[in-house]
């Protein structure tokens, strides 16, 4: 859609990732990061084992007005130049959706500039399209800490989830794991790590829903019987923590090859027409190598292209705001009143039923 240059300040407060951006989006709908910067609270939360959100929503008090600052400075921009604000509005904890929001709001009220409320899955969604030019539809799968969704992309804030978790996120999953077995927090990289030198053979782990005619997921049950191959060694060697690593990731790369398998099908059964069907991955999951590849063979298998963003833009970001924000008004979508209220819980798909304990609650992705 041609529309004029357009110059976004993003804003995303959502989790633990303070962060703020620049995007320009050409009148072609091409896009450009001009200033990108992302503080990570990881150091303030590990001795917890998780998010705070409190200490989360402190931290970004303290951070946020510097790192829009940074931000500006490093596209080379005033806030003169800004063509909207975007800013996170949920789903995530809401104490850091506040800060966020309200600092958005706060220098929309000052410049005058439209505020959109930008949904943080939107964000995600749409990443392919800042950084690969990616055409409508697409499908995506989002794996992090909060949610693992296979989301049809029809078209700005048209979309349709296809699946879900039913219980854990992935990510929550691998975190799970890790703590279960005495790993460092966050779990994710950690157990890459130990499963690069295990067996992922010597467990037959659950891979529940596999063979199931819908699209969701289901991942309490692994983490249940990585538990209890735990205790049914104890004590637990180094290369006993290894192999069951490993064989996590290969029941995780199973399920992954059955679940999405049928996703990418579906989607070639809806749309025939689409010459190059792509599938996109986003979220912090997308970092593990194991599952990048199981995902490549996939799409290859099924003639799809494989779009995997670049790592510090598939996890938590604000240029994935800021884009969503020039994407909505690149397609003439209204701005946000000031009185627009963070939501906690905000499903991309407002149809699609909320399926019980679907993801970590109050968490984002
Ligand atoms: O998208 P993200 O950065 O933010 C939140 O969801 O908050 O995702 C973080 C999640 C965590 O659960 C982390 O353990 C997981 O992504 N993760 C990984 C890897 N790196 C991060 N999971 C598996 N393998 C990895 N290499
Ligand atoms: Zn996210």
């Amino acid at each position: 859609m041609t529309s004029p240059p357009l110059c976004i300040l993003g804003i995303e407060t959502s989790c633990d990732e303070t962060a703020a951006s620049v995007v320009l989006r050409d009148e072609k709908g091409g896009g450009r990061i001009l200033g990108d910067v992302v503080l990570s609270q990881l150091e303030e939360h590990s001795a917890y084992g998780g998010v705070v959100p409190e200490i989360a929503a402190r931290a970004h008090v303290e951070a946020l007005d510097t790192l829009i600052e940074e931000a500006l400075l490093r596209a080379g921009v005033t806030l003169k130049d800004i063509d909207a604000i975007a800013a996170t509005s949920g789903p995530g904890l809401i104490g850091g959706l506040i800060v966020g929001l309200m600092t958005g709001k706060a220098i929309a009220r000052a410049t005058g500039k439209p505020l959109y409320a930008v949904n943080h899955l939107e964000g995600h969604a749409l990443t392919a399209r800042l950084t690969d030019g990616l055409s409508f539809p697409y499908l995506m799968l989002l794996v992090s800490g909060g949610h693992t969704q296979l989301i049809l992309v029809r078209g700005v804030g048209d979309y349709e989830r296809w699946g879900t978790t039913i219980d854990d996120a992935l990510g929550e999953a691998f975190d799970k794991t890790a703590k279960l077995l005495g790993l460092p927090y966050p779990g994710g990289p950690a157990v890459e790590r130990a499963a690069s030198s295990g067996d992922p053979e010597r467990f037959d782990f659950p891979r529940p829903l596999v063979g199931d005619a819908r699209l969701d997921f289901s991942f309490s049950g692994l983490k249940t019987a990585v538990r209890q191959a735990a205790q049914s060694l104890e004590p637990v060697s180094e290369q006993d923590i290894a192999d069951i690593c490993a064989s996590f990731q290969r029941a995780i790369s199973r399920t992954l090859k059955d679940r999405v398998g049928r996703g990418l099908k579906r989607f070639k059964a809806e749309f025939a027409a689409v010459d190059h069907p792509a599938l996109v991955v986003a979220g912090g999951v997308a970092a593990n190598q194991t599952l990048r590849a199981t995902l490549q063979a996939l799409c290859d298998e099924h003639g799809f292209r494989f779009v995997a963003p670049p790592l510090e833009l598939c996890t938590d970001n604000a240029a994935m705001i800021a884009w969503a924000g020039a994407e909505r008004l690149a397609a003439g979508l209204p701005a946000d009143g000031l009185d627009v209220a963070p939501r906690s819980r905000w499903p991309l798909d407002a149809e699609a039923k909320a399926l019980i304990g679907s993801g970590r609650r109050g968490a984002k992705a």
